[in-house]
């Protein structure tokens, strides 16, 4: 089989390189000897993550300090980029918020749907387009098992998750005929700072970046949305199946075994 160099082109842009999956997805895509255009705002992780990956893959990096909640994002990452071919796009970057609706900062709610639904429309509108002109290219929207359901206490990023993998999956099906694989990778539980950031407690059981990344490049090409982990895959097959209260009150059991105020 042809690597994802030769499938899909030279340069990789990854959203929210600074941490967890995204910087897994821009290591293992380096080993695959993509070059890279990696996104976030602590310019100093994308700037180390840079020295280590040129020098030890020999890959060209460029590092993006950008806020993708800000107004004028996209001009100013499309500037950055220039004439750079980006062949794969891995729109990462994201955020939940734990807690009651009512209780939460409505300004980090708003932002969490700038983040986790606006920025990757935005994305995927202009390099798509690209990809489609020259017949070729890869998307993979990082969703959530959290998108399978309405998550009380969660509702708001269950809300953004279950907009990801519709957005993913018709676009899966629209972007195909234009030469473009388009993926929705749905991770659960993962050891990464998404639980100190959104005030979730890590549990038993986590999976490692490394497990979903892994899922994610073996399922790009052949299918439309993955589950990673066979606990989360059930976790899947049953929301999807039982009545909307049953698995609405089975959600609302789940989350709560990772609030830090239960
Ligand atoms: N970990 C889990 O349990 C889990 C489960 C299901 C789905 N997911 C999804 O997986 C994706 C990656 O999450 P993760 O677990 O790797 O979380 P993480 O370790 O907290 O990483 C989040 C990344 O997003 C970036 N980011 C946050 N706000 C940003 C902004 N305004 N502008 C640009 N970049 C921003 C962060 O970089 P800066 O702070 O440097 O900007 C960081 O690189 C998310 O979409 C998340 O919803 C995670």
């Amino acid at each position: 089989m042809k690597s994802i160099r030769e499938r899909y082109g030279g340069w990789a842009l990854v959203t929210g390189a600074s941490a967890g999956i995204g910087e897994t997805f821009a290591r293992r895509l380096a080993e695959e000897g993509l070059d890279l255009i990696l996104a976030a705002r602590r310019i100093d992780r994308l700037l180390a993550l840079q020295t280590d990956l040129e020098k030890s893959h020999g890959i060209n990096v460029l590092p993006l300090e950008i806020d993708l909640t800000a107004d004028d994002f996209l001009p100013r990452l499309v500037s950055a980029v220039g004439d750079r071919p980006v062949g794969v796009l891995v729109n990462n970057a994201g955020f939940g918020l734990n807690g009651d609706f009512l209780d939460n900062d409505p300004d980090r709610e708003a932002d969490m749907v700038l983040l986790n639904c606006l920025a990757p429309l935005k994305l995927t509108r202009h390099f798509a387009r690209l990809m489609a002109d020259r017949g070729k290219g890869a998307i993979i929207f990082l969703s959530s098992i959290g998108a399978n359901q309405p998550a009380p206490q969660n509702v708001t990023y269950a809300a953004t998750k279950a907009f990801d993998l519709f957005l993913g999956e018709g676009l899966s099906y629209e972007l195909k005929r234009k030469g473009i694989d388009v993926l929705t990778v749905m991770p659960g539980p993962t050891r990464t700072e998404f639980q100190e950031v959104g005030n979730y407690t890590a549990g038993s059981g986590m999976r490692a970046p490394h497990d979903v990344v892994r899922t994610a490049l073996r399922s790009l090409g052949k299918r439309m949305s993955v589950t990673d982990g066979f606990g989360n895959k059930f976790m899947t097959f049953f929301a999807r199946r039982m009545p909307r209260k049953w698995v609405i009150a089975a959600a609302a059991a789940y989350i709560k075994g990772f609030s830090n105020d239960k």
